[in-house]
């Protein structure tokens, strides 16, 4: 068993839901200020989803127990499945908003980091390379890279800059189903693990802390955080392999990176 291979009705369809999902990221950003909670940019997010794009919000009810909001928001310390809540944003906060639209039947999973305010020198850091992390792994993807080559990218970047690795969450398969196979792990051996076909879609999504790589689930059962409470921060797209390389599915302008990239 491994990646499902889309056909092309598949692929029209991750097209639309990739880019509504990267609509959302683009929209939420100017609200993302000192004083907001997590909670009213959940509600601006989940509105937007619904009454603009006529899609649904994938994390709202998924999974065990189910997730009680339509994004996560991940602040500072907190990895990943961050709840929005009635806490605000204060000054140099960084955020993690992470975005899923299903548009048609099909998945667009991305997020993005914000600061509020002048963040630490630290958390700069940190978000700029987490983001090369993101596409040091994307500008390898083409037919025959393995997931190992990805991780081993990835893995090799952060390590350099001291920082390290979550390893209990990773990237995923997407399409009609929010996670499918493959998983994506952000570490590992080149050569090694599932080779990419042109027609697979999949997420990478590193998980990077300035501390250690340990992390603890909260009582809620969804908050992921450092055991060491230092910053983490986590960059996402959904990627299709094309015949020749890759196409970035969630896209958005404000990127360095290109949306295809033929090799
Ligand atoms: N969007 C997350 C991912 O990248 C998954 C969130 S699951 C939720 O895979 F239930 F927390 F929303
Ligand atoms: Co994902
Ligand atoms: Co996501």
């Amino acid at each position: 068993m491994g990646a499902i291979i889309k056909t092309q009705d598949e692929i029209i369809k991750m097209r639309v839901a990739g880019k509504l999902a990267a609509e959302v990221l683009d929209m939420i950003g100017e609200h993302v200020v000192k004083g907001v909670t997590t909670d009213e940019l959940n509600t601006i997010c989940h509105d937007y989803i619904v009454d603009v794009q006529g899609g649904i919000p994938a994390p709202l009810n998924y999974g065990h127990p189910p997730f009680p909001k339509s994004i996560c928001t991940s602040v500072n310390h907190v990895i990943c499945h961050g709840i929005p809540s009635d806490k605000k944003l204060k000054d140099g906060d960084i955020v993690n908003i992470d975005v899923t639209v299903i548009k048609d039947g099909y998945h667009g999973d991305s997020s993005k980091m914000f600061v509020v305010g002048k963040p630490s020198i630290l958390a700069e850091r940190l978000i700029k390379v987490t983001q090369e992390c993101l596409y040091k792994g994307i500008e390898i993807v083409k037919p025959g890279t393995t997931l190992g080559d990805i991780g081993h990218v990835i893995q090799q970047h952060a390590e350099a800059h001291n920082y390290s690795i979550v390893r209990e969450f990773c990237g995923h398969g997407i399409g009609a189903t929010f996670h499918e196979e493959p998983q994506v792990v952000h570490y590992g051996r080149p050569g090694t693990g599932e080779v990419l076909e042109a027609g697979m879609c999949f997420t990478i999504e590193p998980m990077i802390n300035a501390g250690k790589r340990n992390s603890k689930i909260l009582p809620d059962h969804w908050t992921v955080v450092t055991k060491d409470r230092s910053l983490s921060a986590q960059w996402e797209h959904t990627l299709l392999v094309t015949e020749n390389g890759v196409e970035i599915l969630t896209h958005r302008e404000d990127e360095t990176i290109p949306k295809i990239i033929e090799h």
